[in-house]
């Protein structure tokens, strides 16, 4: 059975525990004279920030604007994020190691989250997992990681593909999901989630909201992502 990695003291996040330096000078807010931000990015910062009475609450917007614009938190992309939101990096950097899916190293092609929490362990998500990592985990385009419940237990055992989320799987989906991806097909679109039927009819409608819209998932576009389609795409 394939293992969740953990470090040396037991974590799955090196460092957390470490005692930070005290007698270092801590990182100053990054002049914006000093530290160019892309307009587009800048503009989509700004626009969280208007939406809050404490800028701070913006930093995870944010942060999802620059992953999808770099496809990853890089030092830089961190340091872009406080020189706009007038924050010290060391603030932005701690929310973005903090949560899972920001990406605090470059990111391969495909962001594949295979969920192994209670739910997705009972139906077979261990098994899942280990064919996922056997499958894909020499192929540089792939980010394949276990991941914690992802929020779709009923469609346990589940995986997110590159933002796309994709039940109850079976062994047999995994190298479809794989060509998919590489192809830049939807992602077995019969198994999506988005496709799902439900006693409301208009549950499963996407809502046209501005906001979520704008927000997307935290992959950039031209990493060619896979897409929710539409239930007539089922082969
Ligand atoms: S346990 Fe897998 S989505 Fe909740």
């Amino acid at each position: 059975m394939a293992r969740v990695q953990r470090y040396a003291d037991g974590s799955r996040v090196p460092g957390w525990d470490q005692a930070v330096d005290l007698t270092k000078e801590p990182a100053p807010v990054p002049e914006p004279a000093t530290t160019p931000v892309p307009d587009e990015l800048r503009a989509t910062i700004e626009a969280y920030m208007a939406k809050y009475p404490d800028r701070r609450s913006a930093v995870i917007p944010a942060l999802a604007a620059a992953q999808r614009h770099y496809g990853w938190c890089s030092p830089e992309a961190m340091d872009q994020v406080a020189a706009v939101m007038r924050l010290t990096p060391a603030y932005v950097e701690s929310i973005a190691t903090f949560y899972d899916m920001f990406e605090n190293e470059p990111s391969p092609l495909h962001d594949i989250y295979v969920c192994t929490n209670i739910s997705c362990s009972l139906r077979g998500a261990d098994e899942l997992f280990e064919h996922f990592v056997e499958t894909l985990g020499d192929d540089a385009q792939f980010n394949v990681r276990s991941f914690e419940c992802l929020g779709a237990c009923d469609i346990a055992p589940m995986a997110s593909v590159d933002g796309v989320y994709v039940g109850p799987l079976e062994l047999d989906d995994v190298p479809r999901i794989a060509n998919d991806a590489r192809d830049g097909r939807p992602v077995l679109p019969s198994k999506q989630i988005a496709n799902r039927a439900v006693a409301d009819p208009g549950a499963a409608v996407p809502v046209p909201d501005p906001d979520a819209m704008a927000a997307g998932p935290l992959v950039p576009p031209e990493r060619g992502r896979g897409e929710a389609a539409a239930p007539e795409d089922e082969l």
